[in-house]
């Protein structure tokens, strides 16, 4: 089969990327243009300022990927963007672009779930890494800023579908990684630092019990026949008693410290955060880090267990932590199951993911209408 060079774009969040992936299965180009300094100061991504970003950003990332993969506008066979799910003004920049643009040349666009495209991120490596057969049933975790997600997905032909059997019920594990560093005063985005913090302090300090959840989802719409084989994830407790711990153990002091030392620098280097926590905050990290980890680790394989999968996937901002790579390949490899990562680079953000979950679509002719719109709350099926 002839090659096809998809140029992907994405701008659903904090970053502006856009990137050349031929056949689904080599990563050509990849750029990514991060927001980190502008939202920074705010311990958070502001949408205002995300969709500026995305503005200024869009034109000079698209054209730097497009010269990066040695090509030319004209030499792409097709377009894939974002369509959601994300932060609506965000998600408008990069799907406006991509519209016009897919206009401009004729070329036909496909609209891609953000989620989805997570998961080929997984899939584009293992191909350019030689793999080309997965074992099925495969099962998903897509770990994020903004979603803690599993997925049961199946391939018929060269078509993709996805069942969802667990999701958060209330904050994603990325975001508890944010708001713990954010209450730290240890800067934004929280999981890098916590990743890196974590190493320097004892994991058995403090514990964080999770508890089992066992109730029925409030939303209706979130409910399937299959409840019984359902693994949900909660992550807002774990924050909350990460305050409770603060307040009980006197740790106001060397936080407000933090935070004055560390205000003058832009973006603080990790081994500056490192140099401005003490041994407490460091053990209080690392158990934070654990507790979150092994909680992803025993329900996710849990879930495996129930389903019976072959092989199973871990991708989204996440899966870049050191301690729940580390710690998933032991505990899979026990139970004698494969457990596939993206490397660190393709685990965030990035529109190579984008461009490769395109590929199975193109093939099926499944382009967008004029009509494609962005959907912030766009659910994967
Ligand atoms: O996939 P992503 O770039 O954006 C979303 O779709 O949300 O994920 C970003 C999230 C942030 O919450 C960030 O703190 C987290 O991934 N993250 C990490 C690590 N690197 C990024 N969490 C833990 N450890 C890391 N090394
Ligand atoms: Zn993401």
């Amino acid at each position: 089969m002839a090659d096809v060079f998809i140029l992907g774009i994405e701008s659903s969040c904090d970053e502006t990327a856009a990137a050349v992936v031929r056949s689904g299965e080599e990563l050509i180009s990849n750029v990514v243009y991060s927001q980190i300094a502008t939202h920074q100061p705010y311990g958070g991504v502001v949408p205002e300022l995300a969709s500026r970003e995305h503005l200024r950003a869009i034109v000079p990332v698209v054209r730097k990927a497009i010269e990066d993969a040695s090509r030319t506008y004209e030499t792409i066979d097709a377009l894939a963007v974002t369509k959601g799910p994300g932060l609506a003004g965000a998600l408008l920049v990069g799907l406006s672009y991509a519209k016009a643009l897919s206009y401009a040349l004729d070329k036909p666009l496909i609209g891609v779930n953000h989620l989805e495209g997570h998961i080929h991120a997984v899939l584009l490596e293992e191909r350019q890494n030689g793999n080309h057969e997965l074992e099925f049933p495969v099962l998903a975790l897509v770990v994020s800023g903004g979603h803690t997600h599993l997925f049961l997905a199946e391939r018929r032909d060269a078509a993709w579908t996805y069942h969802d059997v667990g999701h958060t019920r209330d904050d994603a594990a990325g975001e508890a990684f944010d708001k713990v560093a954010k209450l730290l005063e240890l800067g934004y985005p929280g999981g890098p630092v916590i990743d890196y913090l974590a190493q320097h302090g004892n994991p058995q300090a403090v514990k964080f019990p999770f508890a089992q959840i066992k109730h029925r989802d409030r939303n209706p719409q979130n409910r399937h026949a299959d409840d019984a084989q359902r693994v949900d994830f909660s992550y807002s407790g774990i924050k909350t008693a990460v305050l409770r711990y603060v307040e009980t153990h006197e740790m106001r002091a060397n936080i407000e410290q933090r935070r004055r030392v560390l205000a003058g620098a832009t973006v603080p280097s990790r081994e500056q955060v490192l140099a401005a926590c003490d041994p407490p905050t460091l053990d209080l990290v690392a158990s934070f880090q654990r507790a979150v980890v092994n909680d992803l680790i025993n329900k996710t394989l849990s879930a495996a267990r129930a389903h019976g999968v072959s092989t199973v996937l871990v991708t989204g901002g996440v899966a870049a932590n050191s301690e729940l790579r580390s710690s998933f390949e032991r505990r899979a490899a026990e139970e004698g199951l494969p457990v596939l990562f993206p490397s660190r680079k393709l685990s965030t953000d990035n529109a190579a993911m984008i461009a490769a979950a395109a590929y199975p679509r193109f093939l099926a002719g499944e382009y967008a209408d004029p009509e494609l719109s962005a959907d912030a709350g766009l659910r994967l099926r």
